[in-house]
């Protein structure tokens, strides 16, 4: 599998300003130096506590935010990134390293082309409720993107608009209606074919089915599985349920604020989680399995400020394992066998 999604220490503060003059006095580190390749074909999930960045790093990769650093790859060669890297720790101001940049990040696109990436990659959000134009006729909903990105006018984007709600499993007999006229699960499914108007390679979900009842979760979880089969997808998935995520991802990334503190396969996030942070996030999740109940760790303290973490290793505060070395230093996201990631000093 070739990656389509690569991130490279992405960073999005969002700064708190103060004082009359309203000056900057800080930031909120909503990001803080994700790094994350995704293959073409793969459904990446994305776990972790309320408020760690996982909506915010969504909406910089599709570039509904501007990341404050980083560089984020979309469907780029590896030869021009390693160009990059080089160039970056060689000369940060050469010329060559601004036109690469301007040519392959994402970071550094603008107007035309923000416009045209968002073609190829979209955003489902949470909730249903709130996503769609209460105003707006289901037809009109779906046919927005075609008519932004000028895709398709008249009769064919009226038949493309169709297609697109007979695909996730509406009626073409709907479209003159008003989403008040549907269902939370009816309403996502609106929303998943709006994305799809513009034939996307790569969607991101954030919690699309956490404001819906399990029945209808597990039918939008069903219709996910197939558009990504029948359009050779790729997924990245949101969810605070760990039991949706191990059951329908491919890989999984554990988010802590702001950061990925370890990643790999969903048996090896779910059955040997190596980063404390990820264990107590395993522990905590209720499980039908007996065999693996590991008793649940309560972890001590609050979840840091994103506006002011820790130094050091950011989960050390709240960690039994914490050594000097974590209260001083990063630990790197470092390889622990095979595709599994761990960002510790002690990892279990
Ligand atoms: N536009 C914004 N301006 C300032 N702070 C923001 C903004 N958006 C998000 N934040 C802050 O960034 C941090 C991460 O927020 P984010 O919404 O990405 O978390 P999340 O992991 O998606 O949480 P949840 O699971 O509750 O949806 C939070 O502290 C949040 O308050
Ligand atoms: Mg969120």
């Amino acid at each position: 599998m070739n990656t389509l999604v690569d991130i490279r220490r992405l960073k999005k503060h969002f700064p708190i300003r103060g004082g009359v003059l309203r000056r900057p006095i800080g930031a909120v580190k909503a990001v803080d130096g994700v790094s994350l390749t995704i293959k073409r074909g793969q459904w990446l999930g994305l776990v972790g506590e309320s408020g760690c960045g996982k909506t915010t790093l969504a909406k910089t990769v599709v570039r509904l935010l501007r990341p404050t650093s980083g560089h984020v790859y979309f469907d780029i060669p590896d030869a021009p990134k390693a160009q990059i890297e080089a160039l970056e720790s060689a000369d940060k101001n050469s010329r060559e390293l601004a036109s690469l940049l301007k040519e392959n990040d994402l970071a550094t696109f603008s107007g035309h082309r923000v416009q045209l990436f968002r073609r190829r990659a979209q955003l489902v959000h949470q909730d249903p409720f709130t996503s769609l134009d209460p105003r707006m006729k289901i037809k009109n909903t779906v046919a927005e993107p075609l008519i932004i990105h000028r895709v398709l006018s008249g009769q064919a984007q009226q038949t493309a608009v169709k297609d697109l709600l007979t695909r996730v499993g509406l009626s073409a007999g709907q479209m003159e209606r008003y989403p008040h006229q549907f269902s939370g699960g009816q309403r996502q499914r609106i929303a998943i074919a709006r994305a799809l108007a513009t034939k996307p390679e790569f969607i991101a979900f954030d919690e699309p089915t956490s404001a819906l009842d399990v029945s209808v979760q597990a039918q939008i979880l069903n219709l996910l599985k197939d558009l990504k089969k029948e359009f050779g997808l790729t997924y990245l998935y949101i969810t605070h349920e760990l039991l949706i995520a191990e059951s329908v991802c491919d890989y999984i990334a554990v988010m802590y604020l702001g950061k990925v503190v370890e990643m790999g396969r969903p048996e090896e996030i779910f059955h040997t989680p190596r980063h404390p942070y990820a264990q107590s996030l395993v522990a905590a999740t209720p499980v039908p399995d007996p065999a693996r109940r590991v008793g649940r760790i309560v972890l001590p303290g609050e979840v840091p400020s994103p506006a002011n973490p820790p130094p050091g290793c950011t989960f050390h505060p709240r960690c039994s394992r914490a050594s000097k070395e974590c209260h001083e230093l990063e630990p790197p996201l470092e390889p622990v066998g095979g595709d599994h990631y761990v960002a510790c000093f002690h990892p279990l």
